[in-house]
């Protein structure tokens, strides 16, 4: 291990950006797809690593709802989500907030309660086992219609104590953040966070429309609003958090190259940038490694990558005194 990695790698953190289909990796989905008696339409797992060259966002899309197939039981999503914990614990991951999207199990039969209780139950034996905490997010599909948001914002009430909020993921150009105004709305009045994918591929204007009509907590992604100098200058006015995922931007062709990642030109900025593994299993790398790659094509100093983590505890949805607990414990380490 490199002094860098082990710096990154003691490094408190929280992980605000991670879709847990996306941290299925290639060995896990062929042991379910054996178990579930799917076939996969392919021969090895090195076949599979071999399809994950994308060109934009849909290209991964298409993949990677295929893979989600091969979930199928509660255990299936424990397991997945098992999985990722132990890996973020090795990243030092002190706190996560997962997404999950319901329209991809639903959509092909499975009952709601399959992949939250598995994940619920997932998310509280990998606090038991490592003490990392977690909170669980609802995506909606953004490809599909507001009426299917708000049945599966309706399918979700059971379970709406253990969801700490809503987000908008999928295929970004042509389903704008309006789309979604009303659904946004009463998740609002449920008293749900929300979050939105937006500036991924989409222009500054969907970033403003997560603003002004969905009302966000925290923008996911947000690479585009760079393009605008007063959206800029809003969002630092605003101390909004951004999730970033560099090794998802480099894959999906949002950057063409980790040194000219636009992370140190947020932080000149005064954005509140954070680091994240987006999907973590198709883009090459956890959270640890997207902070190391990050650091060394883009020069990033070891303040810069405490601000970085300090931005994650402080843009989480923890109370307050966890958040103050999880700062003190940060401010020791890069003191010691
Ligand atoms: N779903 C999973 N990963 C995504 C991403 N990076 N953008 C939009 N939707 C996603
Ligand atoms: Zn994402």
């Amino acid at each position: 291990m490199t002094d860098l990695e082990a710096f990154v790698a003691g490094l408190p953190k929280a992980e605000l950006h991670l879709h847990i289909e996306g941290s299925l990796e290639p060995e896990l989905m062929f042991e379910l797809g054996r178990r579930n008696r799917i076939d996969l339409p392919f021969k090895s797992v090195e076949e599979v690593r071999a399809a994950y060259a994308f060109s934009n966002l849909q290209d991964f899309l298409d993949i990677y709802y295929q893979g989600a197939g091969v979930l199928q039981t509660e255990q299936d999503f424990a397991d997945m989500a098992m999985a990722y914990f132990d890996r973020a614990a090795a990243d030092g991951v002190r706190h996560a907030e997962i997404f999950f999207d319901p329209q991809t199990h639903t959509d092909r039969g499975l009952p709601f309660s399959v992949a939250a209780e598995g994940l619920l139950a997932g998310m509280k034996a990998a606090e038991a086992k490592h003490g990392v905490t977690s909170k669980l997010i609802l995506c909606f599909l953004r490809h599909l219609d507001e009426d299917a948001a708000f049945a599966t914002l309706k399918a979700a009430e059971p379970w709406l104590d253990r969801i700490v909020g809503v987000g908008l993921d999928s295929s970004e150009v042509g389903h704008p953040p309006s789309k979604f105004a009303r659904v946004f709305a009463a998740a609002g009045d449920m008293g749900l966070k929300r979050v939105a994918h937006a500036g991924e591929e989409g222009p500054p204007e969907y970033v403003r429309e997560a603003l002004d009509l969905l009302h966000i907590d925290r923008l996911d992604h947000g690479n585009r609003s760079l393009e605008d100098e007063a959206l800029t200058a809003r969002l630092a006015a605003e101390g909004m958090t951004l999730t970033v995922c560099p090794l998802s931007n480099l894959k999906l062709c949002v950057v063409d190259d980790l040194k000219n990642h636009p992370i140190p030109r947020m932080l000149e900025l005064d954005l509140k940038a954070t680091i994240n593994s987006d999907d973590p299993a198709y883009f090459g790398g956890y959270v640890a490694q997207n902070y190391v790659e990050l650091a060394r094509a883009a020069d990033l100093d070891r303040d810069a990558l405490v601000t970085l983590a300090r931005n994650s505890f402080e843009g989480s949805f923890l109370a307050e005194a966890e958040k103050a607990r999880h700062l003190r414990d940060l401010a020791n380490w890069s003191t010691a």
